[in-house]
């Protein structure tokens, strides 16, 4: 066989292989992030600086190690959810929550305790924010909530490989596939550490 008919053929054979992947690929789904509860310390008054860096509040640094997290939102198809708002909170270096006048005025003055942002169209959030740290029995958390269009999404937490959450009543429930999609890992960076959280949000 000519060496040109020979490619043109193989080329050929390959296309339905590749009309085939790019199908099934489209049509996986990935599993949904679990939802978790969103417990009592949401803020009943925002601080006044409501911006994805939580290590900085009002000229103060926090208290506590600092966390860069980043991650994507996607639907389940595998497809990035821009224009997504990601709120995050969680409590300071000492374990206080600040959710409203009182708790703002005990807590850690250099921690916002609350912040937001809003995906790119490829999906993406980054946040500076502290190491979570365990409080009143349960482990270190940062409660997170998924919003688009006014909407509610998805609230639930991100854990910490390492830290033993597999046993709080929140996670212990859950299969081990499940729980594994609350568990993000930490790199040692020169400052702190990093994390990437990726969230998949189902009907999105
Ligand atoms: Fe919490």
């Amino acid at each position: 066989m000519q060496p040109i008919r020979r490619l043109l053929l193989n080329l050929l054979a390959s296309v339905p292989v590749v009309l085939w992947l790019s199908k099934s690929g489209a049509q996986q789904k990935l599993p949904a992030t679990p939802a978790q509860p969103e417990g009592p310390f949401y803020p009943r008054e925002f601080p006044k600086e409501t911006d994805p860096d939580l290590f900085h509040y009002a000229g103060a640094t926090a208290k506590g190690i600092p966390l860069e997290l980043t991650g994507r939102v996607l639907r389940s198809d595998g497809s990035p959810l821009g224009s997504a708002v990601v709120e995050i909170w969680q409590c300071d270096a000492d374990g206080d929550y600040l959710y409203d006048a009182a708790s703002m005025r005990s807590a850690d003055p250099g921690f916002q305790g609350f912040g937001k942002t809003v995906t790119d169209s490829t999906g993406n959030y980054r946040f500076i924010t502290i190491r979570p740290v365990p409080y009143a029995g349960r482990p270190p958390h940062v409660h997170m909530r998924i919003k688009r269009d006014g909407k509610n999404l998805l609230t639930t937490q991100m854990y910490i490989k390492g830290d033993g959450a597999e046993k709080d009543p929140f996670v212990a429930h859950l299969s081990g596939a499940a729980r594994k999609l609350l568990f993000a890992e930490l790199l040692k960076t020169r400052t702190g550490f990093s994390t990437n959280f990726d969230i998949v949000v189902a009907g999105a």
